[in-house]
């Protein structure tokens, strides 16, 4: 053989070893979502592109080139609304321009519940409160006595009611009093709540942790420590908490290297789980399945109104069938990230709901009985932290506060009570109850002729708008007008919780009728004759640019 075809031989041998590797990595591109959600890394660039401005009062209320009327009712409806806040929630701002700027998270919440450009003047005029002093039933009262119905269902934790939590805690600090927070050592009450929890998640141990992050980062931790391998799947939009595996996008200054971003609910993602060798685990929040590769929706991206949402429960059901089959088949673990819906959907979570079970299952929020709390589930051997063959390769995972003994009794109280017929009543026709009230509002709404419907995961709800406006996140103000409070995040998420009676909901409703009527007698759903989402997003980008060059 001469040198040429020696050197042809190796260059086919090299292109032939590379070909598998493309094709894999062709494949794993087709399994992104073609939005930005799909796309952490190119987003975070764009994130980092994104200029800083904000509108002056002019453009604050004619963005959307709206004639001098419709502006000059805009600015009447803002003031009015701010000397009623100024003058109703006067205590509640002043405690909270005290604490504004020592609390971090006060300043970064309040510069997000509206699209930036709007923020600042917005700051200026229509100041809120975060503060509240007290919560009873389904309401919230601030520092001034005003009363709020709760749709902020405390992040998710407030699932049966507020004074049941509170009862949790008492009864709970009560019954490990004695022991007092004396850490490193059990209180007897866990011994209960294991058992309990083994039952309930169907699951062979449990690990306590302190927060939703911390137990996702235990459960992908003992996923890559039990396969030897190194990345783990999530999909497009979903939240896991802020550690930075899984959270690859915009909000993490180093973005992981060993995470996959894939498209929920798509063929091309099982081709990618079936072919790859490096994926340790999957996660999935089944909150998603209201928005399934979308962003948690926030007002602050409320620039316009394509927000849409809907469950199909059919639908996700059979995807996280097909995502259990693939994982068993490939040896990946699957990880049901229950954190924010556990306990909502059904006593034994979503496993139970969606009638699907996990490898590895993560709960928080809610199962404390109000009281912080991370933790996993899962089969003994997933869960196993040490080898008996090499002692010295241990999965390490400790934490202080694991287990403290106010947590645990809570805990027991808040399990305990999950068994009580009481309690089970709770969970019958439930997604009945919140798809017929989701009906009552759309229909209501639309009778009314305002442009606010809803779309729900049982208790979860998502606002979103029929009409094209740049203003639609201006709602949540009119919303405190009339006594609803919002989490920051604001109409993207309401939580009800389930001791929400058919008045309180009724009252609930006639509220939002009186908000969206105000809002829309103020102006801001005026829009151009023919606009459309898609120019509304057009124009902005063209904004951006003229700032940025
Ligand atoms: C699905 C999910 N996972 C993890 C977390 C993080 O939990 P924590 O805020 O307790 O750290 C959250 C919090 O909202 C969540 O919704």
């Amino acid at each position: 053989m001469n040198e040429s075809l020696v050197l042809s031989a190796l260059a086919l041998a090299a292109l032939a070893a590379t070909l598998p590797m493309a094709r894999r990595r062709m494949q794993l591109s087709l399994a992104k979502h073609p939005s930005l959600t799909g796309h952490a890394r190119m987003a975070k660039r764009v994130a980092a592109l994104v200029p800083g401005y904000g509108y002056d009062e002019a453009r604050f209320f004619g963005s959307d080139g709206a004639p001098e009327s419709v502006q000059a009712a805009r600015r009447i409806g803002l003031d009015r609304l701010g000397a009623e806040f100024a003058a109703r929630f006067a205590n509640s701002l002043a405690a909270t321009e005290a604490a504004r700027e020592g609390i971090s998270d006060l300043r970064f919440t309040s510069s997000y519940r509206v699209p930036f450009q709007y923020a600042a003047y917005l700051r200026d005029h229509l100041k809120i409160g975060a503060f509240v002093q007290s919560a009873e039933g389904v309401k919230l009262t601030d520092l001034d006595g005003n009363e709020f119905f709760d749709l902020t269902g405390s992040y998710g934790v407030n699932v049966f009611g507020v004074d049941f939590y509170k009862s949790c805690i008492d009864e709970g600090g009560h019954r490990v009093r004695a022991l007092g927070p004396v850490l490193g050592s059990y209180h007897p009450c866990v011994v209960d709540n294991v058992r309990r929890l083994r039952r309930i998640s169907g699951q062979d141990e449990v690990s306590f942790h302190m927060s939703g992050t911390e137990a996702v980062m235990q459960a992908v931790r003992l996923a890559r420590y039990h396969t030897g391998r190194s990345h783990l799947v999530r999909f497009s939009g979903a939240y896991h908490g802020w550690w930075e595996d899984v959270q690859p996008g915009p909000g993490n200054p180093l973005p992981p290297r060993e995470t996959y971003t894939l498209r929920e609910m798509n063929p091309r993602t099982l081709r990618v789980l079936r072919t790859r060798r490096d994926i340790a685990c999957v996660l999935v929040n089944p909150l998603q399945a209201l928005h399934p590769n979308a962003a948690a929706p926030g007002d602050s991206a409320l620039v316009d109104g394509s927000r849409r949402a809907g469950f199909d429960r059919e639908a996700y059901t059979h995807w996280l069938h097909e995502l259990r089959q693939v994982c068993t088949e490939r040896g990946i673990a699957l990880i049901f990230d229950e954190v924010f819906l556990g306990f909502r959907l059904a006593p034994g979570g979503a496993q139970e709901y969606f009638g699907v079970r996990a490898d590895l299952v993560t709960y928080g929020k809610t199962v404390a009985g109000g009281l912080p709390i991370g933790m996993v589930c899962g089969g003994s051997h997933w869960m196993k932290r040490f080898r008996e063959d090499r002692p010295a390769d241990v999965c390490f995972a400790r934490g202080t506060f694991n287990a403290h003994p106010y947590v645990m009794g809570a805990m027991q109280v808040f399990l305990e009570r999950l068994d009580t017929e009481d309690v089970r009543r709770r969970y019958l026709n439930l997604d009945e109850t919140w798809n017929l009230r989701v009906e009552q509002f759309n229909s209501r709404m639309t009778f009314e002729d305002l442009p606010v419907r809803a779309a729900n995961l049982s208790s979860v709800w998502t606002i979103w708008y029929a009409v094209p406006s740049r203003y639609n996140w201006m709602l949540q103000y009119y919303l405190r007008e009339q006594g609803l409070a919002l989490s920051w995040i604001g109409t993207g998420r309401l939580i009800f919780s389930l001791n929400y009676s058919a008045a309180d909901f009724d009252a609930v409703l006639e509220r939002f009728v009186a908000a969206a009527r105000r809002m829309a007698a103020d102006g801001w759903w005026w829009h151009p004759q023919g606009q459309t989402d898609r120019a509304i997003r057009r124009g902005l980008l063209l904004e951006m640019l003229a700032h940025r060059f």
